[in-house]
């Protein structure tokens, strides 16, 4: 092992030894300024991989030559800040006034450890809200941005992201929510980066970098390269069989554990949204123009883009690979993949450094881009005159200029929709497949569509629409639908396996999710729907901290806190915090959003019009794309 490295594991080290009572100064003095660092080569040893991870070993990319996070461009004022020692990390705090913690130790029976919890003190909290009753908004922000930092998990001291729910009330209950998950960090960025904290968004993105090309196994297979984790969790282990000193590692979790072995399909594509987005805000472009971190991003690209089977542009996935990950019928080229899958592409042209080695990535892309808002706008947009048009599909057309290309059958038209579409506005549907068109509305797919200018500007305007005249389907008590309608009786029990987690109108079927505020918000600024999202978090802010920041609301109009639902879930948290802010400066919404890009629907139009074998024509193609 190199010195170097070796130096940087020994301080890792000591401060790991120092678990799990943390001497609060010393930890940031010590290591604020100094960068965590893991080996480029390294294999758990059996005992720890049995324990942890059953039978998986792990190996660092040989691609990963730096993991320095030297010159962290960092505005926080870490003096400001309380430091309390939580599940074994440290954990950074600013309370609000008079907010007091109750400690609750819960046995952690698994590994025999002591796990640390904090609950709020209900009664305190109360009182903290009367005191703030004059600014009301701001005291409810107090309150979230407490909570946010409170869920910070560190790693070698430094903030490396959070953990998904700080529920004090399911200690023993808390299944994979103590973990650091990449799609959940990704509000807790904006968060942070929104009030000028960079440096734990830097070290996420280096450290989650870092794990990328572990090698993990599923019953001896392996999953491609470039694939990021769901989530990681920073475990404390004992050094090399010494019980007094400890270290610290990450263990990522690409779906190997995960109920149901889902893959993280959006893991991937959320870091490189955040990427750009911490460039954008922080200005330290550096970062990504970093060979290690072009490596990233090019093993993600290589594994989106890789050759199949398939027919189509959109990217093909088994159930459950995004947000929704349970089996909800959601296989193969779903809405909320594609538009991720569209914007991260959008990121990457961006970022890509262009040399003799790159060019041909970067053209693939494009060419991509292109076919993929083709394909969008086309076969997955549906308002009244669309579903008027399904309803009149011809079948069985065998030729190249059939007009109903997947072989739809009119049928398949669900009939809650036929009175459901509005006369003005439409949406893109959840899924397009030979002979099956998934009609069901979901919110993340739909809202990301408009943020990454994936859809025309009519489009995103129609959804939008959409959203307004069926608010009391998918806002009502609480925003945001996940997806509506609820899969119901045969529909649940066939397509859902029976799942007792997403019956009808609960969680991934038709429950509604606080966290979707954020990506509401974004696409109403970009659209100029800020009343819509002022409405919004209107319905959220009476709930949220009463309930205790729920992850999901249950019933047709969201009036119940979820079934199973945690509390003090961060991304519920998060989400609010992002929406005001992005509502107080709405100008920072371009960190996230794409504007059109007229030279790849030109693209897009030449290509089709060669393969109908007609005439290119660059008016005729904007206007086939664009309208
Ligand atoms: C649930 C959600 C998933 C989320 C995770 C952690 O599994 O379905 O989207 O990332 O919880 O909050």
């Amino acid at each position: 092992m190199p010195a170097m490295i070796a130096r940087r594991l020994r301080r890792c080290t000591q401060l790991a030894a120092l678990f799990p009572k943390c001497p609060q100064n010393r930890l940031f003095s010590s290591f604020a300024s100094s960068a965590p660092s893991l080996p480029s080569s390294r294999v758990l040893s059996p005992s720890y991989s049995s324990q942890l991870t059953r039978g998986i070993y792990v190996i660092f990319p040989k691609h990963f030559f730096s993991t320095s996070t030297d010159s962290v461009p960092s505005t926080s004022d870490k003096s400001t800040f309380e430091r309390l020692c939580i599940h074994g990390a440290t954990q950074t705090q600013t309370k609000p006034m008079g907010l007091e913690m109750d400690r609750v130790v819960c046995d952690n029976k698994e590994h025999g450890e002591k796990l640390e919890s904090d609950s709020v003190r209900e009664a305190e909290s109360n009182s903290v809200k009367e005191k703030d009753v004059e600014m009301e908004m701001s005291g409810l922000e107090k309150e979230a941005w407490w909570l946010l930092n409170r869920s910070v998990v560190n790693y070698c001291g430094s903030p490396v992201g959070t953990v998904a729910a700080n529920d004090p009330g399911l200690c023993n209950q808390m299944q994979n929510y103590d973990q650091v998950f990449i799609r959940d960090f990704v509000p807790s960025a904006i968060a942070f980066l929104l009030k000028g904290e960079g440096e734990i968004v830097r070290n996420f993105l280096l450290h989650t970098l870092q794990l990328q090309s572990w090698e993990k196994t599923v019953d001896c297979y392996s999953p491609g390269q470039g694939l990021m984790p769901a989530s990681f969790k920073v475990r404390t282990v004992p050094l090399d069989g010494n019980s007094e000193a400890f270290e610290e590692v990450l263990d990522p979790d690409f779906g190997e554990s995960a109920i149901g072995r889902v893959a993280p399909v959006d893991s991937g594509l959320w870091w490189i949204i955040l990427l750009r987005a911490y460039g954008k805000i922080t200005g330290d472009y550096a970062l990504q123009e970093r060979i290690d971190v072009q490596t990233g991003i090019r093993l993600i690209l290589n594994l989106c883009l890789s050759d199949g089977f398939d027919m189509f542009p959109t990217l093909l996935v088994t159930d459950g690979s995004c947000m929704i990950d349970r089996r909800m019928g959601i296989h193969g080229h779903p809405l909320e993949i594609q538009a991720l899958f569209y914007s991260a592409l959008r990121c990457a042209r961006e970022m890509i450094t262009i040399n003799d080695g790159s060019q041909n990535l970067v053209r693939a892309v494009s060419n991509r881009l292109t076919a993929l808002s083709f394909h969008i706008r086309q076969y997955y947009w549906v308002d009244m005159r669309k579903i008027n048009e399904i309803y009149r599909y011809k079948t069985e057309e065998y030729s190249h200029d059939a007009i109903n290309k997947f072989n739809i059958y009119p049928d398949q038209i669900p009939s809650w929709l036929v009175n459901w579409i509005p006369e003005i506005g439409g949406y893109l549907i959840g899924n397009v497949q030979p002979a099956h068109m998934d009609f069901r509305f979901f919110s993340l797919g739909n809202l990301w569509a408009i943020v990454s200018s994936l859809t025309t500007q009519r489009q995103a305007e129609g959804i939008l629409n959409l959203i307004d005249e069926k608010w009391d389907d998918l806002v009502a008590n609480m925003p945001l639908k996940i997806c509506y309608p609820a899969l119901e009786y045969d529909e649940w029990r066939i397509i859902t396996g029976s799942d007792p987690k997403n019956t009808s109108w609960s969680y991934h079927n038709g429950g509604s999710w606080p966290t979707l505020l954020w990506q509401f918000t974004l696409a109403c600024i970009k659209m100029g729907r800020q009343d819509l999202a002022h409405r919004a978090l209107e319905v959220a802010e009476k709930r949220l901290s009463n309930d205790k920041w729920p992850e999901y609301y249950d019933t047709r109009s969201g009036r119940f806190i979820g079934k199973q639902s945690h509390l003090y879930q961060t991304w519920t948290i998060a989400g609010f915090l992002v929406s005001k802010m992005l509502l107080r400066n709405p100008e920072l919404a371009s960190i996230l959003t794409c504007e059109e890009d007229l030279e790849l629907l030109e693209g897009c139009a030449c290509g089709l019009s060669k393969s109908a074998r007609t005439k290119c024509s660059r008016k005729a193609a904007r206007f086939q794309v664009l309208v």
